[in-house]
Formats: C-alpha cells, structure tokens, sequence
C-alpha cells in the first residue's frame, strides 16, 4: 500500500501543477503508472470490506462503524464503493500527517537533548516500566507539549483545504473577488512574529494550560471551522502513544551533518528523511527485578 501511496500521491501532486499534464484516460506511461496504483489501493480496501461483510465477529473499530451506518433519510448503508472511498480517505488523510509530524518531533527532540531528557523523566515517573495507554495518556503532559509545539513549527498540513469565496469581500484592505480561491497557510500563522514571541524557538512550554492571550486561529495544524480534522484526538493520541513507546525503550539520536531541508508538497515532509541511530535501553525494570 505504501508504494501505490507514494505513486497516486506523487501524480496528484504531478497534476496539481502541470496544467497541461495529458487527460487521466490517455496510456501514457505516468497515466498507467497511476492508474495500476489505484487498482491497487482499491483492490486491498475493497478485499478488507468484503471479508469484513461476511465476518460476524465484532471489531470494535472504524470501518465497522462505517459499515453499519445508515443515511437517515433512505435507511441504507454505504455501497462498496462508497466505503472503498471513505476508507481510502481515512488512510491517506490518516497516515502520512501523524507520521511526518512524528518525523519533524524526532528532529527537535535531537536537536534539544533537554528536552528529550525532560520527556524521558516525565515517562518514567508517570509510567516506570508500563505501556502507555488510553488511561495513562493523560499523565504524560510534558510529552503532549512537545507534540503541540512540533505541529506549530511543523504543521504537516502545511495549511487548510483551500476555500472559496462565496460573495466579494475585503480582509484587512485586501479586496477579495467573488470566487477566488483562498488558502491560509499555518506554517506562516504558527511562525508569525506578531503573534508569537520568539516565533522560531522549540518551546513546548508556550502550551501550559494557563491561558495566554493568542489569536484564536495563529495555531491551526488541524484546521478550524466546519472542516477542522475529524482525526484530531486521534492523531494526539496516537502520537503520544508512539512517542511514549519508542522513549521508554530506546534511545535516539540524529545522525550528525545530515541534510535537512522541507518538501513542502503535500505534507511537509523532511525531504532527506531525518535519519536517527537507534540503541535499546537496558531494561533496568528487568535487571532490578
Ligand atoms: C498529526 C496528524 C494530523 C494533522 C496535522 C491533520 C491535519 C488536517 C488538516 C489541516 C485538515 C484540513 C482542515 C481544513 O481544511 O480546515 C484535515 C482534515 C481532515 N483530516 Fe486530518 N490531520 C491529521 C490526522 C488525521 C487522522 C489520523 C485522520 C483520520 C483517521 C484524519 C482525517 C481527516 C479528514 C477526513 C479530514 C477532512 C475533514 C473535512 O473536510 O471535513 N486526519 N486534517
């Protein structure tokens, strides 16, 4: 999946910015490429419903919910075609935000070592030698920190879906025309200096509870309004769980002198990768007994 991923990603992102780029339906030879990624996509989603249709043990998860929602006019589920594209949606808004943020939190966590060492007494005093878990989450306020403020200075999303105005307007002296199209960057709004103090500083401490006097939508890495990322509290959750995880076990550092540069396509991906070295921690729970 992660290939077909790569290669339907990589065309769309292709047609996004060649307008002349040939008609999807015409065999060239990136055409093909795309559309064999696509068949894949579609083939492994639709293999997953249809053996899920005829299972009768209960999964507790999203696509069994998908499967027995019901449009509360007309009473019917969604077709398999329908779920196929939900499914894919999920996955593919899913994937690579959690795991690009998780990317750029590694490299901050590398480059602030007290930081990472504020993490690991926090893990070890909250959690010892336990997995986290959705009860024990919530401890980990430190960790949660770290996290916000990687999506601040990293926002995965790079901005919102773009907008388009319904009506003229103007914003600020700007005049906006009917039906133009409208995108709000966070990667700006997170590193503007009026609205942040020292914008550019690793600083997880700028989310302690107490409230600060910030515009509303300066911090937007999961969007806001009527579209705001439905997998927000996932998302949270589940990297706090990796990064807990991960911490507990091993330590990581960057490799040093590496490139380190954004791909600011669909996500703001780390262009090089960021490439860590991996030790275990002795497992000195075990070693005590
Ligand atoms: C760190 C991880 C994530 C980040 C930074 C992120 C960010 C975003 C952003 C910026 C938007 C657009 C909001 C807008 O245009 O106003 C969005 C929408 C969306 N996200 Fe996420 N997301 C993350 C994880 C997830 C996960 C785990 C899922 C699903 C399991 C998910 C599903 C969606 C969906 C379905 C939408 C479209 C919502 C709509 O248009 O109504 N996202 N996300």
């Amino acid at each position: 999946m992660g290939k077909a991923f790569r290669t339907a990603l990589a065309y769309v992102y292709f047609r996004l910015t060649s307008p002349l780029a040939a008609p999807v339906w015409l065999p060239t030879p990136r055409n093909l490429k795309f559309r064999q990624a696509k068949q894949t996509l579609n083939r492994i989603v639709l293999d997953i419903i249809q053996s899920r249709r005829h299972d009768r043990t209960e999964h507790y998860d999203l696509l069994s919910i998908l499967l027995t929602a019901q449009d509360a006019e007309t009473q019917t589920g969604m077709s398999d075609r329908q779920l196929q594209d939900e499914v894919i949606t999920l996955i593919n808004a899913g994937h690579e935000t959690t795991a690009t943020a998780l990317a750029w939190t590694w490299y901050v966590l590398g480059t602030h070592p007290h930081i990472l060492t504020r993490i690991e007494d926090e893990i070890n005093t909250e959690l010892g030698a336990e997995a986290p878990s959705f009860e024990t989450l919530p401890r980990l306020e430190y960790t949660g920190r770290v996290f916000d403020e990687s999506l601040r200075l990293y926002p995965p999303g790079i901005g919102l879906a773009p907008r388009m105005a319904l009506e003229r307007d103007e914003l600020q002296g700007f005049a906006i025309p009917k039906g133009a199209i409208i995108n709000i960057n966070s990667y700006f709004t997170s590193r503007h200096r009026q609205y942040w103090d020292n914008a550019e500083q690793f600083d997880p401490d700028r989310f302690l509870p107490d409230p600060v006097n910030r515009h509303k939508y300066a911090y937007l890495p999961f969007g806001a309004g009527p579209h705001v990322c439905i997998g927000k509290n996932f998302a949270l959750m589940e990297a706090k769980t990796i990064l807990a995880a991960i911490i507990q076990k091993f330590n990581i550092s960057l490799v040093p002198n590496q490139p380190i540069e954004i791909d600011p396509r669909f996500t703001l991906r780390p262009k090089y990768g960021i490439k860590v070295t991996i030790h275990k921690k002795i497992d000195r729970y075990a070693a005590t007994g």
